[in-house]
């Protein structure tokens, strides 16, 4: 065992501890009295507060302080807070010798002789200006960042619906048209029937939104895809001009898929319509539905899939413009007439039903968009959709 008399203690001289706490710079340092004088002065305090060490021995602390800081007692404060506590800490603006500012961060310890009476206070405070200004700026950018975010999804959810309600009024619209125009009471019958229909998807739509609000959940149950069709197919019939003919063609027996049927809905009236604008004149659009085994070649999906593929032979997209077609409000329709979000809006919904959407298309010829959408999974259970 070794003997603590063995133990080395060097102790350094009273005049090293002066030489090393002169010789920092970063940080001032010194000494008040125990009512707030000061008594020592360090190089350190020299170059961040600007009075040489014989312009302020002797003057009270305060000097330091912003006349704001002073008529608010601050220098007291801190000053009663080291005494009584043993130490006080402080961040605040200062005054330098020719008036400038500088945010300081501040300590006072109390110093106590052997016989534990005060003697005075170390004072050790440093010019953190810089460091508050990045914070503050960090602070200002993180603000903008959440405020440009918070504005880019208001716009998104407002242009949505705008988008998904122009729509429906589409088909509200050239629904009433014709009921006026006809003379057949049955015709008419139907026209209200759809005009009807295209108003409860409206309702439908402000619910959605409305959840969203609250975030609630897709409305995800088991869909039976011939009966989605035939609804939609409703719709959009008198939002076709004459000239577009549409063929539908479903593979029999189709199994029930997994999604929200409303979007599915919007997400089918969005493909056809672009499809619609794209034939100038006279043209045809194909929906086929059928039901395809995946082995990961699409979007890594593997297993049972049930496809909605809608064709048309309108002009087709030109290579440079294809890979951005499914970017938010990109349109290369004319102003007024797209907001660019329909494929944003199908892409969304593909993703988040565990599907994919695919596009084939060629300049001159036409373009073919794939919706893959999983099976619902209990399928044993389910009535097959006829
Ligand atoms: N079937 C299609 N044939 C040719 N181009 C298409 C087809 N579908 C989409 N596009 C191109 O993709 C772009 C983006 O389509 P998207 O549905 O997202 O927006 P939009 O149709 O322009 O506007 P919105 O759907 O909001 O009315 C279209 O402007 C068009 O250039
Ligand atoms: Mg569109």
């Amino acid at each position: 065992m070794v003997s603590a008399d063995c133990l080395d203690h060097p102790v350094m001289p009273a005049h090293r501890y002066e030489q090393l706490v002169q010789s920092v710079v970063d940080y001032a340092i010194y000494m008040l009295d125990p009512t707030g004088h000061v008594v020592s002065w360090n190089a350190g305090a020299q170059r961040i507060k600007g009075y040489r060490a014989d312009e302020v021995i002797g003057q009270h602390f305060s000097l330091f302080f912003t006349p704001q800081d002073c008529a608010d007692g601050r220098p007291e404060r801190l000053l009663r807070q080291a005494l009584e506590q043993g130490v006080a800490q402080d961040e605040g603006w200062r005054v330098r010798k020719d008036g400038t500012q500088f945010w300081a961060l501040a300590a006072l310890d109390v110093i106590r002789d052997d016989q534990g009476q005060i003697v005075g206070l170390a004072k050790v405070t440093r010019d953190i200006t810089d460091r508050r200004e990045s914070a503050l700026q960090l602070d200002a950018v993180r603000a903008q960042l959440f405020q440009a975010q918070k504005l880019e999804a208001l716009g998104q959810l407002t242009g949505g619906l705008a988008h998904d309600f122009n729509n429906m009024l589409t088909i509200i619209i050239s629904s009433a048209r014709l009921a006026l125009s006809t003379q057949d009471p049955a015709r008419v019958q139907r026209m209200l029937q759809h005009i009807l229909e295209a108003g409860q998807r409206g309702t439908e739509l402000t619910q959605q939104l409305l959840s969203f609000a609250r975030h609630r959940k897709l409305d995800v149950g088991s869909v039976a895809p011939a009966d989605l069709v035939t609804a939609t197919r409703g719709l959009l019939e008198h939002a076709l001009p004459s000239s577009v003919v549409l063929e539908v063609q479903l593979q029999p027996d189709l199994p029930l898929i997994e999604v929200d049927a409303g979007q599915l809905q919007m997400v089918l009236l969005n493909l056809l319509f672009n499809a619609r604008d794209a034939i100038a004149e006279h043209g045809r659009i194909g929906l086929v539905v059928d039901m395809v085994e995946l082995d990961g070649d699409i979007d890594g999906l593997q297993g049972s899939f049930v496809r909605f593929k809608v064709e048309d032979n309108g002009e087709g997209i030109p290579a440079e413009v294809l890979p951005r077609i499914f970017e938010p409000f990109f349109t290369t329709k004319a102003f007024g007439k797209g907001t660019g979000l329909g494929l944003s809006q199908v892409y969304g919904f593909a993703k988040q039903s565990r599907g994919a959407i695919c596009v084939e298309s060629e300049a001159g010829r036409g373009t073919c968009m794939q919706l893959y959408l999983p099976m619902y999974q209990d399928q044993a259970h389910s009535p097959l959709d006829r």
